[in-house]
């Protein structure tokens, strides 16, 4: 039963008692998740074909059933009522003699357009990335290309097309990762794939033909890695009556703090070319880059089909993991997992636009006991916010409000009792977010694990601050400014942390408000 304790305000500073921490052995099963998705054995990465169907979201997922490394590829299949619980199903697609089963995406074809139906069942339609493994050693081979399955009971099981590939390879190595879309606007499929560095886009009333319409990205963006893993969104603008396009784009290596990251671009599609605003193209030249996280552990993010919001927003879910360390990361049995869902839209700024995610709000649902307290002082001594005696800190969501005082600095740390800890906050005199895991406990498996501090700027001219974390037993994802920037990390701790404490860099200080629920799973 859901339990509130409605703590007092300093009572949650001064409570101290006794430590009781729980010592567990760091194997895998110690740092599985409460509430995010993982595979029950062996390895994932990309997310795919996220659709939502009859009452339930699909995901499918890059999976290697043999092993705990990256493999001949299948589709793993895992479903959800809630985004929170997720049910593992059988392998969806498995590779054969033409190649392996790379990322893609699905499409709920509810007006048989593709002309699959059968007994009057509407047909689930994947598009994937075929990649033969001959072109790995033979670049002149160009050997990706887009392939065709169909489901005729609700995604369950699958049949290739048999006239695949349905987009042949343009000459291009890196050719993959297509996500369909239908665009309400021009009635028509759109499909985005990764080419290299740049974006092509194809149109089709069937699904089966493909027609090439336009490419975009040749002078945007960041180009230091190969792209990967495109969507294409229409998402409504906050307070505002309209709604603009976002173009994201996973690349590897390029990321903000280093290996994989995903960027996005926000402007128009007219059906046939994605343009990119006016003001938003010149932010990005002396941005750089504007990325959908900044953390290191969010990658190859892409958009449920079907999953309709009532105000137009969209579902997002990444890989929470980075191709620099993702088959070392200290996990045996299970290797790696996804991101918690994420509602994604937009917001206007003085001139420009800003791509917001925050959690779906189905977390609310797996809320437990919670408590909360406000106008509480902080200093330049460490001070418990709250330990794991009053509410468990492994499977947690933590609302923070403050006041920004002037070019103060908010250091969080989220610790165990041998000290290993999580070091997060905002500087505001040099206006940017970090967070440092070089003391989280195991990070000897990569040399860029926790080799520095990781920064993101602040966007946000807000005097008032509000941070989100969500932490599950290895993760922590930090949702600033209401979703505008976002920082996911992994973390391995041999214990599980205890305590969250905050000290500020000059004076004394306030925290407005502090809510934290723990988080439950079925
Ligand atoms: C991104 C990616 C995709 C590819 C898949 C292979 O992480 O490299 O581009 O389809 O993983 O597993």
């Amino acid at each position: 039963m859901t339990k509130n304790l409605i703590l007092g305000l300093l009572s949650l500073f001064l409570f101290s008692c006794q430590k009781n921490s729980t010592s567990v052995k760091s194997d895998s099963e110690d740092f599985r998740p409460e509430y995010h998705f993982t595979p029950n054995k062996n390895w994932v990465n990309d997310p795919n074909g996220l659709f939502y169907y009859e009452g339930k979201y699909h995901m499918y997922f890059q999976h290697y059933p043999k092993g705990n490394v990256w493999g001949p590829m299948h589709w793993g299949h895992a479903t959800s009522y809630d985004l929170i619980n997720w049910n593992e199903e059988k392998i969806a697609l498995y590779p054969d003699e033409s190649g392996y089963i790379f990322s893609g995406s699905i499409v709920v074809d509810s007006n048989n357009s593709s002309g699959l139906a059968k007994d009057d069942q509407i047909p689930i339609i994947a598009i994937y990335t075929n990649h033969d493994p001959k072109g790995e050693n033979n670049e002149a081979l160009q050997s990706e290309t887009q392939h065709l399955a169909y489901s005729l009971d609700s995604g369950y099981t699958w049949t290739k097309y048999t006239a695949n590939p349905i987009i042949t390879n343009p000459g291009i190595n890196d050719f993959r990762d297509p996500k369909v879309i239908w665009d309400d606007d021009n009635n028509k499929w759109v499909l985005v794939v990764a080419a290299s560095q740049e974006v092509f886009m194809y149109e089709s009333s069937d699904l089966k033909d493909w027609k090439f319409i336009s490419k975009f990205g040749e002078s945007y963006g960041n180009h230091d890695g190969v792209w990967e893993c495109p969507d294409l969104m229409k998402l409504p603008v906050t307070d505002e009556d309209q709604a603009k396009w976002v173009l994201t784009v996973s690349i590897n290596p390029g990321g903000p703090n280093g290996g994989s990251a995903t960027q996005y671009f926000i402007g128009d599609f007219d059906g046939t070319n994605f343009t990119i605003d006016e003001n938003f193209a010149k932010e990005i030249t002396s941005n750089n880059t504007f990325w959908l996280d900044f953390g290191k552990d969010n990658y190859a993010s892409v958009s449920f089909d079907s999953a309709r919001k009532s105000d137009g927003s969209k579902i997002m879910v990444g890989w929470m993991s980075n191709w620099e360390y993702a088959t070392k990361v200290p996990t045996t049995t299970w290797r790696n997992g996804m991101t918690f869902p994420r509602e994604v839209k937009l917001k206007k700024t003085d001139n420009s636009y800003r791509l917001i995610s925050n959690p779906v709000r189905d977390l609310n649902l797996a809320r437990s006991k919670k408590i909360e307290g406000s106008n509480l002082k902080i200093s330049t001594e460490n001070k418990t916010i709250v330990e794991s005696q009053i509410i468990g800190l492994n499977s947690t969501e933590v609302n923070i409000q403050l006041a920004i005082n002037d070019g103060e600095k908010y250091t969080f740390s989220l610790s165990n009792d041998i000290n290993e800890k999580i070091v997060f906050g905002y500087d505001d005199l040099t206006k940017q977010f970090f967070i440092d895991r070089s003391k989280s406990g195991i990070i000897d498996f990569s040399e860029t694990f926790a080799n520095k501090v990781f920064y993101a700027p602040r966007t946000s001219k807000n005097e008032i601050l509000h941070i989100k974390a969500l932490i599950d037993r290895a993760s922590i994802e930090l949702f600033y400014d209401e979703g505008e920037t976002v920082m996911t990390e992994l973390f391995f701790s041999t214990q599980k942390f205890n305590s969250l404490k905050v000290k500020t860099e000059y004076r004394d200080a306030n925290l407005d408000k502090v809510e934290i629920h723990e988080i439950k799973s079925n």
